[in-house]
């Protein structure tokens, strides 16, 4: 029986499908660094069996309608609003993502972020850098605290409950906000469950886990930004759609709210000038939540897993759409 092919669209590296030689033909895309083009990607699918994408590639019904023998896409992520699931019901498409693997390393940047926007890392660096360093003084480049203050974690996923850890660690008084409640988060954690609303209103900190779907698409927005605190840090490292930066952009260079932490953006990449990049109380960072060397790794095997899995036993390990 001749081996499934495999289009894996990103190149990625060679010891890491070594294992997976004897099962499977793989061909893939030539650069480890820039997409595939879609019509490249819509003739490399004509005669997979299987597909291993990232999230930058939209899996959608013209690409299943052109992937006349596709069965499965293992997506490089544990976000998956690159993919139309529905689509893939339709065409009888299984789809798997990356949940686990990357919550530590994910739940890491987050805290990273928050406190690197709070105490004004980036700025502090450019000061040096531009050599505008003269004297010690006791406001110079004061930022905020982070230990006892109040973060509102809004998604209380796998992601939620690790940065709820971290924040425990700081002594902060944890408020989350999810579609159903977190009982056994709230025993174990000490977090205390929060409308939306009463969230947004009370937390110093307001860290954005949500995934994208219709309901989230702009959760942030002007009427959210006027409901914080005028010293509320805002984090994102979910998904860029889910704000709306033109909004958020004014609240931040009106002074409505104090800085935000950005690691992903409505368009990505963002360059330099974007509208964000001009402003002195945001850091942006280019999504990398997940991105240890380690943690990639894991995502990539966890693919093939879900790959070999699918072809040998006809389940995956982590499935969207069983
Ligand atoms: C995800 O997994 O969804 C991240 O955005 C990329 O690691």
């Amino acid at each position: 029986m001749s081996k499934p092919l495999i289009y894996i669209t990103r190149k990625l590296p060679q010891h890491l499908l070594k294992p997976y030689e004897n099962q499977f033909k793989f061909r893939m895309y030539s650069s480890d660094q820039t997409p595939i083009p879609r019509e490249t990607l819509l003739q490399e699918v004509k005669n997979v069996d299987g597909l291993l994408c990232m999230l930058t590639e939209q899996i959608d019904e013209e690409l299943m309608t052109h992937a006349r023998h596709l069965k499965i896409v293992a997506n490089l992520a544990v976000g998956y609003d690159n993919i139309n699931v529905q689509a893939a019901r339709k065409h009888h498409v299984i789809v798997t993502n990356t949940p686990d693997v990357l919550t530590e390393t994910t739940a890491d940047l987050t805290f990273t972020l928050l406190l690197a926007t709070a105490r004004r890392l980036i700025e502090a660096n450019r000061l040096i850098q531009d050599d505008q360093w003269k004297h010690w003084s006791p406001f110079l480049l004061a930022g905020t605290d982070v230990y006892k203050q109040t973060i509102g974690i809004v998604g209380m996923g796998r992601i939620g409950e690790a940065v709820a850890r971290r924040a425990k660690g700081f002594g902060m008084n944890i408020l989350y906000h999810n579609r159903t409640r977190k009982f056994e988060a709230e025993d174990e954690l000490n977090v205390v469950y929060a409308s939306f609303d009463e969230l947004i209103k009370q937390a110093d900190f307001i860290v954005s886990l949500v995934p994208l779907s219709q309901e989230t698409k702009h959760l942030f927005n002007a009427s959210t930004f006027k409901k914080m605190k005028s010293s509320a840090i805002f984090i994102n490292v979910s998904r860029g759609q889910i704000v709306d930066e033109e909004a958020l952009y004014k609240a931040l260079e009106s002074g409505e709210i104090a800085a935000a932490g950005l690691d992903v953006f409505k368009d990505e990449p963002i360059s330099s000038n974007h509208p964000l990049m001009q402003l002195n109380n945001v850091i942006c960072l280019p999504h990398i939540g997940s991105a240890s060397r380690q943690t990639r790794e894991n995502m990539i095997n966890l693919c093939l897993k879900n790959l070999q899995s699918f072809f040998t036993k006809g389940e995956v390990l982590t499935p969207i759409n069983a």
